[in-house]
């Protein structure tokens, strides 16, 4: 069955899952309402994201820097400078297109994205406005950040920006942490929350958007011991496709290969890279993503950003879509914070014996909202003409449903029994009260719920319930003493087929 955006996007619409922000009003292209379903999906990403990453761990430290903070920032970081775009507009229309989405619809690879080449490219190819067929301007730069103005006056004086990305508040906060939790090196500090671009053309539904959900570890290892990971043994064993930046140029295909086999063949900027794509690999996998629509790929160096020395995006294959970019894993050296120490004057460095060092920083970087996208993509099926999302419990939006057979009071009462009971024990329950139990499993069908719970006539007799499966529809019968442990088992043992 082949799955079209529209398919997901109309899902989300009818469940709850995402709305246009302010659509009563025609809403701004770009930006997005999470709904009571579609939250609860993120949120169970998000706390996951959290767990794998953060708390499980005891060398990472979670912070929640501040969305807005001094312009300068910005400025030391290189994103006032050289967060940018190459810009098209359309002489007739107006329309504005980001010249590599331009191209790339156009099917023209290049893999020189400067001023030069691109204009080039849109000449060579006699490439004109898809909306209109109109004549395209010169390209030209455009800076991505979003700006805002803080205080009573608005002007220049007052300009302060959205940030683009949550790393910069982990750098600048750098010392502060490093000297409050007296870490020692290797660690790292991680955050999640809202950032904010000028995208030129958002598209893909919440594939390219505005405002954005992403979750990063900034981790600072010691220069000198950059090949030196004690952990490396979680990933060696880990199989995904690799395409590096010299099989892209000679246009040969990805290819598998273990963490391990792929650092030992020296594809990595260093053994804390290599594992840093491993770890994120294993959690996305963990979440319900099939390894087989995963791949990690080099950027060429025309593509790198700014900041990086060497950057592996994992893509996911969304089969509406091609592979795209879900999470970005780059070697940021000691880039940040060389230039925050030498624009603010603050000593962002480390000293050992006698010695003073800046450490280097490898940066996991997830973007959630394309995450949730392809969790949903990967969890969508179509059963009899219905919709089953066969969503991971852990990241499903309730763990379990609860369903009255019938709608008459002894059975309401004791499915809300079963539900307190259940709430007490930290399950997120859903219950229907409607009585129309086919209408209620298809529901529940296709919002995700892995595992449903019925009171039937038996369960006044012998205080049992039947648990059915959302992925097979199979029921199995058990005593309501015993539902909080077996639903335990089932999401933390649960396989996905
Ligand atoms: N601090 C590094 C950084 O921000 P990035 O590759 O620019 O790296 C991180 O962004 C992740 O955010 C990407 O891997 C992608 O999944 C997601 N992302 C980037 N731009 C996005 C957009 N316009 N809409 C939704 N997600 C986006």
């Amino acid at each position: 069955m082949s799955i079209s955006l529209s398919d997901i996007a109309n899902l989300a619409k009818r469940r709850g899952f995402i709305f246009l922000s302010g659509e009563i009003y025609g809403g701004i292209a770009g930006f997005y309402d999470y709904g009571p379903i579609g939250f609860g999906i993120k949120r169970r990403i998000l706390d996951d994201w959290w767990w794998f990453f953060v708390s499980s761990r005891d060398d990472v430290y979670g912070i929640s820097p501040a969305i807005i903070t001094s312009p300068k920032v910005w400025v030391a970081s290189g994103h006032v400078d050289e967060f940018i775009d190459i810009l098209v507009e359309c002489a007739r229309c107006k329309s504005r297109f980001k010249a590599e989405t331009l191209l790339e619809e156009a099917g023209i690879k290049i893999q020189d994205f400067s001023m030069e080449s691109v204009k080039n490219a849109i000449k060579n190819n006699n490439i004109k406005c898809p909306k209109c067929g109109g004549e395209l301007s010169e390209p030209r730069c455009f800076n991505l950040m979003i700006e805002a103005h803080v205080g009573a006056v608005k002007d220049e004086s007052s300009v302060v920006y959205l940030r683009p990305e949550i790393a910069q508040g982990m750098f600048t906060n750098f010392k502060l942490i490093s000297a409050i939790v007296g870490a020692r090196l290797p660690f790292g500090i991680a955050s999640y929350g809202k950032v904010f671009r000028n995208e030129i053309s958002p598209r893909g539904f919440i594939f390219r958007l505005r405002e954005f959900e992403i979750a990063e570890i900034e981790y600072f290892i010691d220069p000198n011991e950059q090949n030196n990971c004690a952990l490396f043994s979680e990933v060696e064993n880990i199989e995904v496709k690799i395409w590096t930046k010299e099989e892209q140029k000679r246009e040969l295909e990805p290819k598998e290969r273990t963490i391990g086999e792929a650092f030992n063949e020296g594809i990595f900027s260093n053994m804390w890279h290599a594992y840093w794509a491993g770890k994120a690999v294993e959690w996305l996998i963990s979440i319900g993503i099939k390894p087989e629509h995963l791949r990690l790929r080099e950027h060429l160096e025309t593509e790198l950003a700014h900041y990086a020395k060497q950057t592996f995006d994992i893509e996911y294959y969304f089969p509406y879509l091609g592979w795209k970019e879900i999470v970005g894993i780059a070697n940021r050296t000691d880039y940040d914070l060389r230039r925050h120490t030498n624009m603010s004057g603050e000593k962002l460095y480390l000293t050992k014996n006698g010695k003073e060092f800046y450490p280097y920083c490898i940066e996991p970087s997830f973007g959630i909202d394309r995450i949730f996208l392809a969790i949903i993509t990967e969890a969508y099926t179509v059963r009899d003409g219905k919709i089953v999302l066969r969503l991971h419990p852990k990241v499903a939006p309730y763990d379990v449903a609860i369903l009255p057979l019938l709608k008459k009071p002894k059975f309401i009462a004791k499915a809300k029994e079963i539900n307190t009971m259940l709430k007490l024990e930290r399950f997120a329950t859903y219950i229907d009260f409607s009585g129309k139990i086919g209408k209620a499993y298809a529901k529940i069908d296709e919002i995700g719920i892995p595992f449903a719970i019925t009171i039937d006539h038996k369960t006044f007799e012998d205080n049992t319930v039947t648990i059915r499966f959302r992925d097979t529809k199979n029921q199995i019968r058990i005593q309501v003493s015993e539902l909080a442990k077996k639903l335990r088992e089932l999401k933390y043992n649960y396989i996905m087929q």
